[in-house]
């Protein structure tokens, strides 16, 4: 059985007095954890966060990576540069990236490739916008997308993990029903096992408004295998909540 992933997304919030309550107040309340446990924080606190969960159970996730290797491309953090705070996972493609900072699906792609080449696993985000979904094209539409990252990375997809993350429902408040993250979860594991015999072990996170209310029915689908969190992430109650829905 494939041990389930919770992964904090804080976004561009924090401080270094926040984020230190922040991360003592969940690991104090972690107890033995049964899930995987990240949190995905602002680059300038990577030194910060690396020190205050030196030792724990929990990850560290950054919020995005260059796809390039080094060089003049300003403002942009390289994966062997997050290697050296300890990252293990890389967000990209996250929807605010696509939107705000043009990301293609081929920039996710590399961006993946780059990760993997760095020893970094990549959470690669999907989803479609609400006027995609009401055309009709949310399948299609995460397919593409996916589809970017496996052209890309062929066998080696198996090491990426994937976050369906429906555009409507980030920051909204309208989360997905279960039926409804687990029919997109359905087809990227259809799309998945076409592509890798190790499909099952892929990791199929759900984002989108997953809050302590909602987790434990959105997890308990059997495609669903961990959440990508945002506002519920920077609350340590409810996250821990989240990671107790995820045993
Ligand atoms: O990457 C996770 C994020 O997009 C979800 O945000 O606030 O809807 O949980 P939120």
């Amino acid at each position: 059985m494939m041990k389930k992933l919770i992964a904090g997304n804080w976004k561009m919030n924090g401080s270094l007095a926040a984020n230190d309550k922040l991360l003592k107040d969940i690991l104090a309340g972690m107890g033995q954890a049964t899930c995987e446990v990240a949190v995905g924080v602002p680059a300038v606190y990577l030194a910060q966060c690396q020190i205050l969960l030196a030792g724990t159970s929990i990850d560290l996730a950054s919020q995005d990576i260059s796809a390039q290797e080094s060089g003049a491309y300003t403002g942009e953090i390289s994966g062997a540069m997050l290697k050296e705070f300890g990252v293990r996972y890389a967000i990209v493609g996250h929807s605010e990236r696509r939107q705000y900072h043009g990301e293609t699906d081929e920039v996710v792609a590399c961006k993946a490739q780059r990760a993997l080449k760095c020893g970094i696993t990549p959470i690669v985000c999907v989803g479609e916008t609400l006027a995609e979904r009401e055309a009709g094209k949310t399948d299609e539409v995460v397919k593409r997308q996916l589809a970017a990252v496996i052209h890309t990375n062929g066998h080696c997809i198996s090491e990426v993990v994937v976050a369906y993350e429906p555009v409507w429902a980030i920051g909204t408040g309208k989360t997905a029903t279960p039926e409804m993250a687990q029919q997109v979860h359905a087809v990227l594991r259809a799309q998945l096992k076409a592509a890798s015999e190790h499909a099952d072990c892929i990791k199929l996170l759900y984002g989108g408004s997953m809050n302590a209310a909602n987790a434990a029915q959105l997890l308990a689908q059997p495609d669903i295998d961990g959440g990508l969190i945002g506002g519920a992430a920077l609350k340590a109650q409810d996250f821990l909540t989240i990671i107790a829905a995820a045993a």
